[in-house]
């Protein structure tokens, strides 16, 4: 294949969109309620082990290439402790640059060119980037509103002999469903059935507010067959740090670990220390961050609604999904493009998330993880827009 080709493939509107908006906010001093980060740090002593694995001196140099094996283990004491699962750390997690990485790297293992990859779209920006790289074709899968839940008669009909891969994500980025453990029953049985791999990217694990979160890796016959990505991004709330993971067979690891080895080889030794230390917080550290998220959920959708937005409230993750149609005849974009200058609010438009074309086209996402003031004063500036 050639380079401007890939390139081609690659340069969709996803992945300037945050580019865009994030100097649109800058240049509007507008409260940026695009992209998905927290605007305060996670627990101070996980930060102060960070500076004190620097200080000391672990981690500063090349840490192995499976990553630390007390991180290692602590991956492996937490999907026992959240769901039973017995991994082994030595052979059956790796450690990786974010789930970014890890979704990379299972992408460019598993698929080969021509190969093709269902998704549930809109999909988080990276996916159709990384089935590109790696020679795939995407198969969308449509959630749609209002309740985005996946469709398991389409998911069937859309598998043929040249289907490799599902690449799942629940809790669900950007609409936050989180799917049934019936859904994932009926997915599960069509991997099994039709020998497909599925990689699970679950970064939103510990982010449900409605129902729970049943790792795909759990159901009968998927234990061998499912690539479980998560990442201390979102549970700790350090997003710069880029300590993400992969758990799943030996062979899988294995597979995955080889992809890794060289696109970054192994990176953040001192955060691995502090993230081994994350992973041991009580249970009441986990509970906490649901707690906290649903109460800004309620205060952020019932503004929007009553600003005048049609909202979809979200069972997980730290985003809401709203139409737009009440402010009249204009599409998710050009709402997006006109929002800061108006108002000084910066959203994402989620139509480029979609292959549909018209499936997103009027639909907005607003990342709630800011603190409460913030989102206080987003709603306020919102308050100036008029229902056309
Ligand atoms: C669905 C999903 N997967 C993966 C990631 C990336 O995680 P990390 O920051 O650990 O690379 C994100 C971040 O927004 C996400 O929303």
């Amino acid at each position: 294949m050639d380079r401007p080709l890939l390139n081609r493939r690659l340069a969709s509107l996803g992945t300037t969109i945050f580019a865009e908006m994030s100097e649109l906010a800058v240049a509007t001093k507008s409260v940026n309620l695009g992209q998905g980060f927290p605007d305060a740090d996670g627990p101070a002593e996980i930060a102060e082990a960070a500076a004190n694995a620097i200080r000391s001196g672990r981690g500063n140099q090349y840490p192995p290439g499976a990553g630390i094996p007390e991180l290692r283990r602590a991956i492996a004491d937490h999907q026992r402790r959240f769901y039973g699962l017995e991994i082994d750390p030595g052979s059956e997690v790796l450690v990786t640059a974010g789930a970014t990485e890890a979704i990379a790297a299972a992408l460019l293992a598993l698929v080969e060119p021509g190969d093709e990859v269902i998704a549930f779209e809109p999909y988080y920006d990276s996916y159709a980037a990384c089935i590109a790289m790696a020679g795939g074709i995407r198969v969308p899968i449509t959630l749609r509103a209002p309740a985005f839940r996946p469709d398991i008669d389409e998911l069937r009909a859309a598998i043929t002999d040249r289907t490799r891969v599902i690449l799942l994500n629940s809790p669900h980025n950007p609409t936050g469903s989180v799917f049934t453990g019936a859904e994932l029953a009926a997915i599960a049985d069509l991997a099994c059935s039709r020998d497909l791999v599925v990689i699970s990217d679950e970064v939103y694990e510990h982010m449900v507010f409605t129902g729970e979160h049943v790792p795909i890796c759990t159901f009968p016959g998927m234990r061998d067959r499912t690539a479980t990505i998560s990442s201390a991004a979102k549970t700790f709330s350090y997003t710069g740090w880029k300590i993400g993971w992969v758990t799943g067979s030996p062979e899988m690891v294995t597979a995955v670990r080889t992809v890794k080895q060289f696109l970054t080889f192994v990176s953040g030794g001192p955060f691995q220390y502090a993230i081994a230390q994350a992973l041991t917080l009580p249970d009441d550290y986990y509970r906490s961050i649901a707690a906290d998220l649903v109460v800004k959920r309620d205060l952020m959708c019932d503004g929007l609604a009553a600003v005048g937005f049609d909202v979809f409230r979200p069972d997980g993750t730290y985003f809401i999904t709203t139409d737009i149609r009440p402010f009249g005849d204009v599409t998710g974009l050009d709402f997006c493009r006109r929002l800061p200058g108006a108002v000084g609010v910066v959203a994402i438009p989620m139509q480029v998330f979609y292959d549909d074309p018209e499936a997103g086209q009027f639909q907005v996402r607003f990342a709630f993880c800011k603190r409460k003031e913030v989102l206080t004063e987003a709603l306020a500036r919102l308050a100036g827009l008029q229902p056309g």
